[in-house]
């Protein structure tokens, strides 16, 4: 559970990376500011891409430890470019879902993850937030799904896949029931009741023409998830399915996936 392709990871990066939502990245950087020697934490880390993302931005020493359950995308890590001075890259195997207490790290000021928050339970976000006040860490999580999809041109049957998918968002993702689209705004409020300071800003990805590639990997992945939870042969979805892959052959299809950068620190 909870197994993602090097390849979808890697298709996804550049659409992410542009997605960001510019104003919380600005805030993360004049918070790093104020801070000396960073230890990081990038949970659910896959091969790195946020880490690349962030590291060069926020500068500085830093110590970044990147935890995921997946040791093969852990082994595809490459140093990242671009980061001078004390820089220290450690990747954890670990299983989020269960094993927060081998993570004897003493002092966190910055917990990080990107794509991540929507695959888990509400108790597993009650320990993340925990976990984070116990450090008194900031934390900066970004790309959650936020359970909306609009494509152009609409097509009869868009609601309706919208619909069953986020059903399929609530099914276990190795956590438990997932929150899906319900986690960024849950996680938010859990840090406001431990004193956090949270902001939620959209980074919805916005798909031309030109991502053609990453269209194609989301109607299959979708189309498969929502045969998953609607077992019965559906002709609906077979022909909506049809419908959306020639659109996007013949450069006529556009879509745009909501998400939530969420950033929080901890009020003095
Ligand atoms: C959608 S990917 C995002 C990866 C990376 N953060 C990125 O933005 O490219 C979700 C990641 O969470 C990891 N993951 C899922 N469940 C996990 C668990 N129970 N413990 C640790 N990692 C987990 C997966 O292996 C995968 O790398």
């Amino acid at each position: 559970m909870g197994r993602f392709s090097a390849d979808w990871l890697a298709l996804r990066e550049p659409v992410d990376a542009a997605s960001r939502n510019q104003e919380l990245t600005a805030r993360l950087c004049d918070w790093r500011r104020g801070q000396g020697h960073l230890s990081v934490l990038d949970l659910g880390s896959g091969a790195g891409a946020n880490g690349r993302f962030l590291a060069p931005l926020l500068g500085g020493g830093q110590h970044w430890r990147l935890i995921d359950h997946d040791p093969g995308l852990l082994a595809r890590i490459a140093p990242f470019p671009d980061c001078p001075g004390p820089f220290q890259l450690e990747t954890i195997c670990l299983d989020l879902a269960g094993s927060w207490e081998r993570l004897d790290i003493p002092q966190v000021q910055l917990v990080t993850a990107s794509a991540l928050l929507d695959l888990i339970s509400t108790d597993g976000l009650a320990r993340l937030a925990r976990r984070c006040q116990t450090w008194q860490a900031a934390v900066f999580i970004v790309l959650s799904y936020d359970g909306t999809i609009h494509w152009e041109p609409a097509l009869a049957g868009d609601d309706r896949v919208c619909k069953l998918i986020n059903r399929h968002q609530h099914t276990d993702k190795g956590f438990g029931p997932a929150l899906g689209p319900d986690a960024a705004p849950m996680l938010a409020a859990m840090l406001e009741e431990r004193g956090y300071q949270v902001e939620l800003q959209p980074s919805p990805w916005q798909l031309g023409p030109e991502h053609a590639s990453l269209q194609y990997a989301l109607l299959s992945g979708w189309a498969a998830a929502v045969r998953e939870i609607t077992p019965e042969p559906a002709d609906w979805l077979r022909i909506w399915a049809k419908q959306r892959e020639h659109l996007i052959e013949q450069g006529d299809s556009r879509l745009v996936v909501g998400h939530w950068d969420l950033f929080a620190t901890v009020n003095s």
